[in-house]
């Protein structure tokens, strides 16, 4: 049986705020993804995932969505979007759009008249509680900002719930209507021909019943990175036989925000819920071989261990960015290897190939909830002033050093990261082992975390070796360098000393 195609992929995130206009603006658009996606082909990664391009008042950036089957004028309409899943297409790129299924705008239709009366028909679309104005209905904190994940309605005189911004009311996924409304909107979206959904928050959308409190230890954690029920599975499993019953293998890539490998896997049920699902303990880790050797040794048992298929991930729209925070471009390249090299599906945040590291944004500058304004700033394309965006001020500031650290640039510059990056995906896409093979840790030394891919239907096996360590390693390994962390002696044998802060693949002998 071969694989399906995203065993192979890697994935691009594409913030579309942030990417790239298509004329002179301070935010991007579709018609702005669609005329950089050489770059993406030219980088040679598989499948993009775009964040929320819907109609919203931008409370969360996109994340609280006004209308499901719509896209925001400032990004474009459906032409563009159908323009731009047309030029994916055309260049064998998948495309996946954020579903984001737990909550919706407090603008949208269903929630304005939800809260219009408690006689509302779509009342019960969103979860209500009685109580009074100084007693939410339990100790569930939302996120953002330590306040009760409740807020109290006036005119109508009951609680609503909602796990991130009180603009983002939680849907009553109990409710059979809610549910076939979001079955509605996936057809939407795979009827137009996309390649699947990354869905926001999925395991948030059963809620356990009689909504109890969080344990008193953990009651001031956001109650969205506790919420683990039996009836999200229930409610996942009927989304995947909906996505199961479209033709070529369409993905449902969901986002678990629970800090636990454990728990995260069981949203793969039997293979009847998630395809691939988010694991962020790797990515909240720190650059040490101890911890990074525990969090590969707990993915494969917990996630290979079940017959499913794990995915890798640094960076993201809600994260300081990994370069930021392991300190070093040489620790940022040799990461790579561990997000390409180990057993599974990697998924890259535009703008990591390039190097970048957060913006540093003034206070006045400062427009999420969520502190997170630092990894979203716009991407530069070129050295000039505007950056390729045809204004030298876009919605948040430039990320540091874009005279430098643009795609323009570092094209020009074979010894940079983003040249890295495109040796490595390259060396991937060729090698069936690193692709598709077996895992095996290889006992390294304390600082140096190595693993051993064979098979994968084809020929030789690699080996892959990552220093985290202060110092040089030796390491008793046979074989050609293919592809270094700083590019040194590729096409030559490994010299037997790894550098710190260095990775290389070997083709061993
Ligand atoms: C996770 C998304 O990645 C994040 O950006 C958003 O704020 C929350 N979910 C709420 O939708």
């Amino acid at each position: 049986m071969t694989a399906p195609w995203w065993r192979s992929a890697v994935f691009y995130q594409v913030y579309p705020r942030s990417f790239a206009p298509s004329r002179p603006a301070p935010t991007g658009d579709l018609a702005g993804i669609e005329a950089h996606l050489d770059h993406l082909s030219w980088l040679g990664v598989d499948a993009v995932w775009l964040s929320p391009f819907y109609p919203s008042p931008q409370a969360d950036f996109g994340y609280d969505v006004s209308d499901y089957c719509d896209v925001d004028p400032a990004y474009g309409d459906l032409a563009a979007f159908d323009k731009l899943l047309g030029a994916c297409h055309e260049r064998d790129l998948r495309l996946l759009v954020d579903l984001v299924p737990n909550h919706s705008s407090d603008r949208h239709p269903w929630f304005v008249a939800a809260r219009s009366s408690r006689d509302d028909p779509k009342r019960d679309w969103y979860i209500w509680r009685d109580g009074t104005p100084d007693e939410p209905p339990n100790n569930w904190m939302a996120a953002f900002s330590p306040v009760p994940a409740w807020t109290w309605d006036d005119a109508t005189g009951q609680w609503y719930l909602h796990q991130f911004l009180p603009q983002q009311p939680d849907l009553n996924w109990d409710n059979p209507e809610v549910v076939e409304a979001m079955h509605d909107v996936m057809r939407f979206w795979l009827d137009r021909g996309v390649d699947g959904f990354r869905i926001d928050v999925i395991h948030g959308i059963g809620k356990e019943p009689g909504l109890p409190d969080d344990p008193p230890d953990m009651a001031r954690l956001p109650h969205a990175t506790l919420n683990d029920t039996a009836r999200t599975h229930e409610l996942i499993r009927g989304m995947r036989a909906l996505v199961d019953s479209y033709p070529g293998d369409r993905l449902m890539l969901g986002e678990v925000y629970l800090l636990s490998t454990e728990r995260v896997a069981t949203y793969y049920g039997e293979g009847d819920e998630l395809h691939l699902s988010f694991n962020f303990p790797p990515l909240y880790t720190r650059w040490r071989a101890d911890r990074w050797r525990a969090q590969i040794a707990d993915t494969h048992r917990l996630i290979d261990g079940r017959g499913a298929w794990a995915t890798w991930v640094l960076s993201n729209h809600d994260n300081v960015r990994h370069r930021s925070r392991y300190g070093s471009e040489n620790r940022a390249r040799a990461a790579l290897f561990l997000l390409l090299g180990l057993r599974g599906s990697p998924v890259l945040y535009a703008g990591e190939e390039l190097g970048l590291e957060d913006a540093v944004v003034p206070p006045d500058r400062v427009v999420d909830p969520g502190g997170r304004d630092g990894c979203r700033a716009p991407v530069p394309w070129s050295a000039a002033a505007d950056h390729g965006w045809g204004v030298t001020d876009p919605w948040l500031p430039w990320p540091p050093e874009p005279e430098r650290r643009n795609v323009e640039d570092l094209s020009a510059d074979t010894s940079s990261i983003l040249h890295l990056y495109r040796r490595l995906l390259a060396a991937r896409r060729a090698s069936p082992a690193l692709r598709l093979g077996d895992f095996e840790m290889l006992d390294a030394g304390p600082d140096v975390v190595a693993w051993r891919r064979t098979g994968g239907a084809g020929s030789g096996h690699r080996i892959v070796a990552v220093n985290m360590g202060p110092s040089p390693a030796a390491l008793e390994l046979a074989g050609t360098v293919l592809v270094a962390s700083d590019g040194a002696g590729e096409g030559s044998p490994f010299p037997g000393t790894l550098g710190p802060d260095r990775a290389v693949l070997i083709e061993p002998v």
